[in-house]
């Protein structure tokens, strides 16, 4: 487990690859993948975003900005999950860039596999994992601006819980792997009340003073989506 990209190692990758952005990013992206967008495609910078999509027809792409926890202008979505319907997104690719969340998908896109998870789609993070048996797992939370992050470590605190329960691993297994047994620590504290850890959070406390109360309950929920969105080429997800 990795609290923001920046404390990802820069000089290899794994075999697979977790971004992690509770709020919200990797919840928009199991949204959008769930609802029946063609494809993500991320992008740190808004001026790059803007260029590449412009060959796409308006009809078949979703231009989504956030910066600071707000919509940029001049783009059709901000960030919430709750923007993102069957109707709006279906058939449609979001290219969106996020303030920590793109950026984190950057950091790990080298890897071998890359996937991104939230509590909304953890049981299907769990899955793959437990069916893939990949060696090196790296959980990346995206954090704020390269701070640490509550709810992203509760959420691979969530990941690693259920791999190691679902798969009878010794306690052990996890000797010195401190980040691994703090998050787990973390989730055991908070999972019968993420409600509760949103709202004690700093970025909960950002997206509240921006009255994104109901985004925060919808990203709490756990296991309501089954999707898996992987990076099919370099920047782009699907499920
Ligand atoms: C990010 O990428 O920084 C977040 O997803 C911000 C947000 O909540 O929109």
């Amino acid at each position: 487990v990795y609290h923001t990209p920046e404390l990802t190692p820069a000089d290899k990758a794994p075999d697979c690859a977790i971004a992690v952005d509770v709020l919200r990013a990797t919840s928009t992206m199991a949204t959008v993948l769930a609802a029946g967008g063609e494809a993500i495609q991320v992008f740190s910078d808004l001026e790059k975003l803007m260029h590449v999509s412009e060959s796409w027809l308006p009809e078949k792409r979703l231009r989504a900005g956030e910066r600071g926890g707000g919509k940029v202008p001049g783009f059709e979505l901000g960030n919430s999950p709750l923007d993102c319907t069957p109707e709006l997104v279906q058939g449609r690719r979001l290219f969106i860039s996020t303030t920590n969340g793109t950026r984190a998908l950057q950091r790990i896109q080298d890897a071998a596999t890359v996937i991104t998870a939230a509590f909304i789609n953890r049981a299907a993070v769990v899955r793959y994992l437990i069916e893939k048996q990949p060696e090196t797992v790296w959980i990346v939370g995206s954090g704020w601006e390269g701070s640490f992050s509550l709810e992203d470590t509760a959420c691979a605190g969530a990941i690693a819980q259920h791999v190691v329960q679902e798969t009878n691993l010794p306690l052990e297994e996890l000797a010195g792997n401190d980040e691994v047994i703090s998050a787990i620590a973390l989730y055991s504290q908070w999972q019968d009340n993420l409600l509760g850890l949103f709202h004690a959070c700093s970025h909960g406390q950002r997206l509240l003073r921006l009255d994104c109360h109901e985004d925060l309950k919808y990203c709490s929920q756990t296991d309501i989506l089954d999707v898996l969105p992987m990076q099919r080429e370099p920047g782009v997800l699907k499920s």
